[in-house]
């Protein structure tokens, strides 16, 4: 056998040696878990043989607390680039096998160097959490090493798409990593995300409370709104990244992959020109509007159980990605609250950052009044919604269904929040608020010179009939030119698709500033 041969088979060994992480038993324990290794999780996700990795023989530098006796090649995290469809991604999965993924000084490094191949190569950066935290023998260069990856999310924001899945713990100030990404995947029973754990919980507020109850996929896809996806397992979490990939470009500068189109453009709907109840208090759902309209009914959406007052997804116009948000009077008659502003707003500026246009189906009574809501500061919230649509310049088409009153309407990408084409259907209402509102104000002094109280309700339904005469209508504000037509709703999906086509050349830059000031 040649000297050379020699060294192949050794560096055979030294593949096999990392490949195993933190050994057999800890790869057992994780399987037990439900949990599938690093290696097995890049294996799934990108396209067959893809993958080439960087770091394999990286080992960590640290001696305290005897940890230098002990000490695995590639030091928890598994680094490297493959495509996804085709298309390049760089990726990082955390190995729990070695130190519980925890994060090193070293390990660290391994992040950052493929977050700057990301950035200076243009594609998406997909990062697998699956970690302990600080790796506590470190101390500060563990910290420092956070803080590294922490700065790289933030320039790369906006830049280069970022998707983190949370397949495992994610606890102390490294969920900050994830939730400074554009979208956070959770696997239901196997991750949680918490700044602090049940235990400091307990020492520090007294309250009992489990990590799944802490922060479990199910608390963070309905109560706080950090997830934006959940599933059941992680082949499902995989095939879901794919989805979500196919839908946005791979940087800022690119648009998203076109599809081929197999749905007819021009497809009449004729169940939209029903789905209006006569009854303007009665809801509908809006999904099933956004399924009539959009390339073969097909969509994702994004935070489905969060705020679900408003919808927000992806779905494509002849072959063409576009953010979908729409109100749903399904629930909360679709009103806006906090949590409604917060999804929308940051749904609105992702689509904006990657050049995907948006298109708003409006359906809104207006803000949800209350102390609740104003003691959160649904001013803030509100002004974010605001904010995002007001400072997109991508194409935006908005189809008003129904409902558009008072603030509700001068937020949800009107003509004059620079909205480029916008459509109303013949049971579109545009007002500044609601009939029985408008008539106890119009009317206060009638209405409280009227004793018997058959006359003043009477007198309710004659003003509220003009009111609704008057303005339960579009074509008061196709008058003004505030909406471009009146559409027949089963022409919906060739008129917005003409509308996107018309905008495809679309051109328009904000003034150059260093950064805009975002009421958060
Ligand atoms: C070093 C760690 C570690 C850590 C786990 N391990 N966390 N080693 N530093 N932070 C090691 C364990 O010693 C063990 O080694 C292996 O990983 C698996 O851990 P287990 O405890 O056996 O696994 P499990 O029972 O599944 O529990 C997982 C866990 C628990 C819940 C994550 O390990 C845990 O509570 N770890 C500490 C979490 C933590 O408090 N981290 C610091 C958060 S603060 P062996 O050799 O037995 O396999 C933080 C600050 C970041 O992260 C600041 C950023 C700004």
């Amino acid at each position: 056998m040649s000297a050379n041969t020699d060294k192949i088979k050794h560096l055979i060994e030294l593949r096999e040696e990392a490949k195993r992480g933190g050994g057999e038993k800890r790869i057992e324990s994780q399987h037990a878990k439900g949990k599938l290794t690093a290696r097995e999780r890049i294996e799934i996700l990108l396209d067959e043989g893809s993958f080439e990795e960087f770091d394999m023989f990286v080992k960590h530098r640290c001696t305290n607390f005897g940890i230098d006796k002990e000490n695995y090649y590639g030091d928890g995290v598994v680094t490297g680039y493959g495509t996804i469809d085709g298309r390049l991604v760089y990726i990082f999965a955390q190995d729990f096998t070695v130190f519980g993924g925890s994060l090193s000084e070293t390990l660290a490094a391994k992040i950052c160097k493929v977050m700057d191949m990301a950035m200076k190569n243009g594609a998406p950066l997909i990062g697998i959490n699956d970690s302990g935290g600080a790796r506590i023998q470190e101390g500060v260069n563990s910290l420092a090493g956070y803080s590294e990856i922490f700065q790289r999310n933030i320039l790369a924001s906006g830049v280069v798409p970022q998707i983190s899945a949370i397949f495992g713990p994610c606890a102390g100030g490294a969920v900050y990593s994830p939730a400074l990404t554009d979208f956070i995947i959770m696997s239901k029973g196997t991750s949680y995300m918490f700044v602090t754990g049940p235990k400091v919980v307990k020492t520090v507020t007294g309250e009992t409370v489990t990590q799944e109850q802490l922060g479990g996929a199910s608390v963070h896809s309905t109560k706080s709104g950090v997830a934006h996806f959940v599933v059941d397992d992680e082949n499902e979490g995989m095939t879901l990244i794919r989805k979500l990939l196919s839908y946005i470009p791979q940087n800022n500068l690119e648009d998203a992959p076109l599809s081929v189109c197999t749905d007819a453009i021009d497809r009449l709907e004729d169940t939209l020109n029903e789905i209006i109840p006569d009854n303007p208090n009665k809801p509908y759902d809006v999904l099933d509007v956004i399924a009539a309209i959009v390339d073969n009914g097909e969509y994702l959406e994004s935070q489905k159980f969060f705020a679900p007052n408003v919808i927000t997804c992806f779905a494509r116009f002849n072959g063409q990605s576009v953010g979908i948000i729409a109100n749903q009077p399904k629930y909360l008659a679709g009103v806006l609250d906090i949590n409604a502003s917060r999804k929308a707003a940051r749904f609105i500026r992702f689509c904006d950052a990657f050049n995907i246009p948006i298109v708003t189906l409006e359906d809104v009574p207006g803000f949800l009044p209350g102390t609740g809501q104003e003691y959160g500061g649904i001013i803030l919230h509100g002004a974010k919604l605001l904010f995002a649509y007001c400072e997109a310049t991508v194409p935006k088409v908005t189809v008003i269904l129904r409902k558009a009153y008072g603030g509700a309407y001068c937020v949800m990408s009107p003509k004059n929040l620079r909205g480029d084409i916008n459509y109303s259907w013949p049971t579109g209402e545009i007002a500044v608020m609601g009939p029985s509102g408008a008539i106890e104000v119009l009317y206060a002094k009638e209405l409280k010179a009227i004793e018997d109280p058959e006359a003043k309700a009477k007198f309710v339904a004659e003003k509220e009939q003009e009111y609704r005469d008057a303005f339960a209508n579009p074509y008061n504000a196709a008058k003004y030119g505030y909406i471009d037509d009146v559409i027949e709703p089963r022409n919906t999906r060739f008129r917005i698709i003409r509308a996107l086509q018309s905008l495809a050349t679309k051109k328009l830059v904000n003034p150059a500033k260093k950064h805009s000031n975002i009421p958060l």
